[in-house]
């Protein structure tokens, strides 16, 4: 059953792994000839994935995993060798030899094949005299021919064996019928529709594949909805309903919610990127999928207890990939559907554009959770909301916040302030160390590569590298207030290059790599043309520049810190007479 050596190689050849890795991490030059990105195998926000195109190959200095394009294939879409074979057979219109096409991919073939079928059947169903009470349930739930039309909404006729039936009629086995999760085994051990007397939703994956079905009972009753099991094609939490519709959206965002009825809602009201996570709250990998299409999400999940738990898992695992994450308050009513139905399209639309940060969300979820008449509540409260605070990159966010903090609890505006950026400190050293344990191998790639330009701080040499970029990049900004001076920089060496390009921007001079040579010794040229390889936000000059100048100032204030309770420290010994 192997596959021929040479059909894998040409295989190998047609695919080339930077394109193939492409249109699932974006990739760019970091160092050398290698290019790097977000890995898509584990979370993180700065990019230790990295592909080697002369060699062919892919590696993450972050969680290790590694190899080659069909290794890529098979962990990033979760198939089999074969079936990764097969997947890049396609891609490049090559034919994997016959005899060697694996069974699996011919299985999973015909169950796709199947599913068709079956979702063909549901659909057919609702315009037949069986499908009446479908039909009457719809109009109730104000579901519209075309929108059933556009999700393939059908519906499993009140019986024991029509899908069965029908779909033996068409080839196929009560087996591939039964791995397909369509029917069950009864105990006689005959079969049975698995899907009677249920709104049909098709799950559609974002290759246009019916991969599995959510039944909707009419009306009410339990269990509301069944769901396909977990089979050869089907795979909860890799993937979500209506990706397929949403990932078309030209809204730039996409919004997530709980049901399947709240999607079909949304859609039909003009809503046309809403998606719903099949009855499981976010998982990473669903998430990872989002973040394929959009870099912002809107989280309209039903407003109740277990709606606003989920979110704020949803937010944390949103988070880690470095999506925007806003959340909806739906005011009134259960879910998106109730609210679209009771306020209609245009109060739903001003909710998206009011849609708050996570902040405001987490801060009222915290509130919300606590007593604050009573002192011992209003205690827990300050120390998770300081906690939350202390979480917000900008100074000035957090002082807002700590006032908003401080007037809930009705206490003192600085108490909170104190407290939060005591929490922020913790916060810093946390990171450090975090940043410490991880700066083995990839950090040893942010050092340049001369020994005697070795950066004492990387995480603030990183910062300074990014603001030689932008300068270097964008002399005019030299001409802006704002810029930091050389001396707050932690390296000396980014420092020089620093003052040399910023004295030549004032002076209007050009900076290329050519007039550099003589100012800049050879280390420190190499180590500019090593930082300019690195991309840069450029269409975000400003905010990139204050991201940057406000990183180097927190890495000083957290060193001025730590030398003020020295100091303090050793005071303090003084005073009690014990020295040294
Ligand atoms: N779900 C499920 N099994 C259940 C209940 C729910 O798999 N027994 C999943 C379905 O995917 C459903 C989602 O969880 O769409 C959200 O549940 P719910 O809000 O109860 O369903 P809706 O589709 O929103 O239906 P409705 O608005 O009619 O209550
Ligand atoms: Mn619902």
């Amino acid at each position: 059953m192997a596959i021929p050596e040479n059909f894998l190689n040409e295989l190998v050849d047609r695919n080339d792994i930077v394109e193939v890795v492409s249109s699932y991490v974006r990739l760019s030059k970091k160092s050398g000839s290698n290019l790097f990105g977000l890995c898509p195998f584990h979370s993180e926000k700065t990019p230790s994935f990295s592909v080697s195109p002369d060699k062919q190959i892919y590696h993450c200095f972050g969680c290790g995993k590694g190899g080659g394009v069909i290794n890529f294939i098979m962990e990033i879409e979760g198939l089999s060798f074969p079936e990764a074979v097969e997947f890049l057979a396609r891609r490049v219109n090559m034919t994997v030899p016959e005899e060697a096409s694996d069974r699996d991919s011919r299985k999973r073939e015909r169950m796709l094949a199947l599913n068709r079928e079956a979702a063909r059947f549901f659909y057919a169903q609702l315009s037949s005299p069986g499908g009446e009470a479908a039909k009457r349930y719809m109009a109730e739930r104000r579901i519209g021919a075309a929108t059933a039309k556009n999700f393939g909404v059908g519906f499993a006729p009140d019986a024991w064996s029509s899908l069965r039936d029908a779909m033996k009629a068409r080839g196929f086995t009560d087996m591939e019928l039964f791995e397909a999760g369509l029917v069950r085994k009864g105990k006689n051990g005959g079969f049975y529709d698995t899907f009677r007397k249920r709104l049909m939703f098709p799950v559609i994956d974002v290759r246009g594949n019916v991969i599995g079905f959510s039944g909707r009972i009419l009306g009410d009753g339990e269990p509301k909805y069944m769901n396909s099991p977990e089979t050869l094609v089907f795979n909860k939490s890799r993937n979500l309903f209506a990706l397929n519709l949403a990932k078309k959206s030209k809204s730039g965002y996409i919004i997530l919610s709980e049901g399947n009825i709240d999607v079909v809602s949304l859609h039909q009201a003009g809503f046309d990127s809403a998606v719903a996570s099949l009855g499981t709250s976010l998982t990473p990998e669903q998430a990872r999928l989002l973040s394929r299409y959009t870099n912002e999400v809107i989280i309209a999940y039903d407003n109740d207890t277990a709606g606003i738990k989920a979110a704020q898992r949803a937010i944390g695992i949103l988070e880690k990939l470095d999506m925007k994450v806003k959340v909806l308050r739906l005011e009134g009513a259960k879910d998106p559907d109730e609210y679209i139905k009771k306020r209609g399209a245009d109060a739903f639309r001003n909710l998206l554009e009011g849609s708050e940060d996570q902040i405001d969300y987490r801060l009222r979820a915290v509130t919300e959770k606590y007593e604050l008449s009573s002192d011992e509540q209003k205690v827990a409260f300050l120390k998770e909301a300081s906690e939350l605070v202390a979480h917000l990159p900008g100074a000035v966010e957090r002082q807002v916040y700590a006032m908003r903090v401080a007037e809930l609890a009705g206490v003192k505006a600085d108490a909170v302030s104190d407290e939060v950026e005591r929490r922020r400190k913790r916060l810093l050293g946390k990171a450090r160390q975090e940043q410490t344990r991880r700066q083995t191998q990839p950090e040893r790639q942010m050092q340049p590569e001369q020994r005697e330009l070795h950066f004492e701080d990387p995480a603030s040499a990183a910062a300074e590298k990014g603001i030689v970029r932008l300068l270097y990049l964008e002399p005019e900004l030299s001409r802006g207030g704002g810029l930091p001076a050389p001396e707050d920089f932690s390296s000396s060496a980014l420092a020089h290059i620093y003052s040399v390009l910023l004295e030549k921007a004032r002076r209007g001079e050009a900076l290329s790599a050519a007039t550099l040579g003589e100012a800049l010794s050879g280390g420190e040229m190499s180590l500019l043309v090593q930082l300019l390889q690195e991309p840069e936000r450029l269409s975000q000059g400003e905010r990139a520049l204050n991201d940057y100048i406000e990183r180097i100032r927190e890495r000083r204030e957290q060193k001025t810190d730590t030398d003020d309770l020295r100091k303090l420290a050793e005071k303090l010994k003084e005073k009690k007479g014990y020295k040294g």
